[in-house]
């Protein structure tokens, strides 16, 4: 059955054309019928078989989920992992203090011994992928409502998960793939013990920070090591002195004969979310109306948070991470929706549906099967707009960035585990959250929070579309108390915004404690707020998204069948795919062409002593005028990054940029400015990733931090020396 399947899908694909623009993710079990032949056109030595093998080691072995956000690989024998020193923030993070500050300077293990521990980290293994798409769809009938395809689709997953044979190790996700045209199944296997071995200071991991993120020219060594920690049988096992260094299927070689234009690059790695297939009313929404609103409202924030943290390096550290992950997509909607802009990714969908609705007339059942789609989606977009809007406002401000709401969410879950499952629902809930809220408050700051909340709250009353959603939140006419005075009087009341506070109601039996949460100033807000909106922008939003997705799994059904020469490939949703290109320049704009690769000396010419973000370590700048780089120089330079054609997104973030040959040659970060609308509105000629050149990270690592034993530990190869 599978292989009809197969079959069937080969034929949508038959006819390829054959392009080297670079453009899609694709899955590694169909990379043979699909990808291999244009792979090895485009200079490729290996098989699908040496990328993606159930039966024998393949590279799809050394690469790992890494804490379900970020993509890392392995690199020595002894479960030696790389991945981004974004990635990592987190944890290094959380290992320094003002005292101890591995963010500023870095943290190198001396040995094995000295790695740190993570509580909460994992790397996920995929042990083998399959398509279950025909079991998902038993008994799917064209005539049933959405409702009854669902409740049918449901069943039918559960029954495929429980039927699929597991070792006690491991685990199964079914996950949807062409806007819910097929599903693939996944077992994977998780390692919880995952130690911090080397991360290079700020000035180095994150260097041009905020300024050059998502920005080529870049000189950034966005790396870290990990090692991943195993039982005795190598299996996976809870943190313990004990455990021993994993023993992986297979490990990357690394390539240090460096890259030039047009060598064949492979990423390999966990894309998040991507969506090509939207109709022209979708992305014109998207750039009109909710980047916009999303924008604005970061914007606040982030000055907010980030005058506080130029006042001391308390708050620095404290509210690093946090300020960075807002900043980077903050960043990135305002470049995609100007690169939109500039490609006219408008008018290309217009086009583009033009020659679709061109199509699907040549022949009457397409046109009777696909006729409605395009006027139903603008029928759709236009309804949600709105609902989107508003919705988008709510996230922003009450799930993410007044930090008090997110806590008091955390409370309604509680109080929800106490009403449901009773004592024992509420002490297990209770002591999960107490431990997360343990770390929570070790970086938060009320004062700060509290500025944000003054802010926001009110943007989302002024702004959210939805009016209903808002109405009553500022209690102005009854109690007359000034907008600043009933945020003030909210952070003084609330129990919420201290530990000592929460730990005061943790202590008490659990149905005073659930009282006296009921009775927060805070809870009552945040319940009354998270009531509205759910009734008036939540509920009705579902309601049309549902329509919405059935329309978009219709779309995407007719184009796989009305254009059989294209070829597609399925939006990216954090699972295993592999996307392949060359390394490869590009022209920005008139008379501006960037070369692939970055230098040393361009580290050099963005110094800027005492600046957070382009300060140089002393060490480096010696180095530098030493000339010393070891084995990992380049005819007297210095590689740092360099970028390729190769279709990337969020979550890519520490994936293995890969050589023909199947060796290391880059570590793969972030995206061009011009290209960060690749998302929604790929285009070959200005998409480009970036990569950190893997010789800076051998160099940094060996001549910089003077840590050589962990070098020692990988496989240097040289594939170009004849
Ligand atoms: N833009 C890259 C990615 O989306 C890197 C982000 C981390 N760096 C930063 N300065 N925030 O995740
Ligand atoms: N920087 C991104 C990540 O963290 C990668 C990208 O969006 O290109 O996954």
């Amino acid at each position: 059955m599978k292989k009809i399947l197969l079959g069937l899908l080969i034929c949508a694909f038959s006819n390829l054309a054959i392009a080297d623009d670079g453009e899609g993710m694709w899955l590694p079990l169909l990379l043979k019928s699909l990808n291999e032949a244009e792979m090895q056109s485009m200079g490729m030595k290996m098989s699908a078989e040496d990328i993606y093998s159930v039966n024998k080691g393949s590279l799809k072995d050394a690469i790992v989920h890494f804490g379900g956000f970020c993509t890392s690989e392995l690199i020595s024998d002894q479960g030696l992992l790389l991945t981004n020193h974004h990635c990592g923030y987190g944890q290094i993070q959380s290992h320094s203090s003002v005292g101890k500050n591995y963010l500023k300077d870095g943290f190198w293990a001396q040995n094995m011994a000295a790695e740190l521990p993570n509580a909460g980290l994992t790397a996920t293994f995929i042990v083998r992928i399959e398509d279950v798409t025909k079991d998902v769809f038993e008994g799917v009938t064209q005539k049933m409502t959405l409702k009854e395809r669902q409740s049918t689709i449901d069943k039918n997953l559960a029954a495929v998960e429980q039927n699929v044979k597991l070792e006690s190790h491991e685990d199964v996700v079914i996950k949807p793939f062409y806007k819910g045209n097929q599903y693939f199944l996944f077992v994977t296997t998780t390692y919880r013990d995952v130690r911090l071995v080397g991360a290079p200071p700020e000035s180095i991991g994150k260097f041009g920070s905020d300024t050059d993120n998502w920005v080529w020219p870049r000189h950034t060594g966005d790396f870290a090591l990990f090692r991943i920690y195993a039982g005795k049988d190598n299996l996976p096992a809870d943190y313990s002195e004990d455990n021993v260094p994993y023993k992986p299927k297979h490990f990357l070689p690394i390539s240090v004969d460096g890259v030039e234009a047009d060598d064949f690059t492979l990423v390999f790695g966990f894309p998040g979310r991507t969506n090509q297939y939207l109709p022209k009313v979708a992305v014109a929404q998207t750039v009109d109306i909710l980047n916009p609103a999303k924008i604005g409202i970061r914007d606040k924030a982030l000055k907010i948070v980030d005058a506080e943290m130029r006042k001391d390096e308390a708050t620095k550290i404290k509210y690093a991470s946090k300020f960075a992950r807002i900043a980077n997509y903050w960043k990135k909607w305002i470049g995609e929706s100007q690169g939109i802009k500039t490609t006219d990714g408008i008018g290309r969908k217009i086009k583009f549906e033009k020659e679709f609705t061109e199509a699907i007339a040549k022949n009457k059942k397409t046109k009777k099967a696909y006729g409605n789609i395009l006027p139903e989606f603008e029928k759709l977009y236009k309804a949600i707009e709105p609902y989107a809007q508003s919705r988008d406002y709510y996230n922003e401000v009450m799930g993410r960035n007044i930090e008090l709401f997110r806590t008091a969410s955390l409370m309604k879950r509680l109080i929800g585990q106490y009403e449901q499952n009773g004592e024992a629902g509420y002490l297990g809930f209770r002591d999960r959250l107490s431990n997360y809220l343990k770390d929570f408050y070790k970086n938060y700051s009320p004062k700060i929070d509290q500025q944000v909340c003054s802010a926001l709250l009110d943007m989302y009353i002024k702004n959210a579309a939805i009016k209903e959603a808002t109405t009553g939140i500022y209690p102005t006419p009854t109690i007359r108390i000034s907008y600043p005075d009933f945020i003030k009087s909210l952070y003084t009341k609330t129990a919420f915004t201290t530990q000592e506070g929460l730990d005061k109601i943790f202590q008490m039996e659990s149905e005073a404690a659930v009282a006296k949460i009921k009775e927060d100033p805070v809870y009552k807000l945040y319940v009354q707020i998270n009531d509205q909106y759910n009734e008036h922008v939540s509920k009705p939003y579902n309601e049309y998204k549902e329509q919405i997705d059935a329309v978009q799994r219709n779309y995407m059904k007719a184009l796989i069948e009305v254009f059989p020469e294209k070829r597609f490939y399925p939006d990216a949703n954090s699972t295993m795919r592999v996307t392949y290109g060359q390394v490869k320049g590009y022209q920005p704009r008139d008379a501006v062409t960037y070369t692939p690769s970055t230098y040393l000396s361009g580290v050099m010419e963005k110094y800027k002593p005492g600046d957070y973000e382009f300060d140089v370590p002393q060490k480096l700048i010696e180095l530098y005028k030493a000339k010393d780089y070891g084995d990992y120089g380049e005819n007297g330079k210095m590689p740092v990054c360099f970028i390729g054609s190769n279709h990337t997104t969020g979550g890519n973030s520490g994936s293995p940029a890969i050589d023909a040959h199947g060796n290391l040659i880059g570590l793969n970060f972030d995206r061009v400015w011009e290209g960060t609308m690749s998302d929604i509105n790929y285009d070959p000629s200005i998409c480009r990733n970036i990569m950190v050149d893997i010789r800076y990270v051998l160099f940094i690592v060996d001549k910089f931090a003077g840590a050589k034993w962990i070098v020692d530990e990988m496989k240097l190869v040289h594939p170009k020396r004849k």
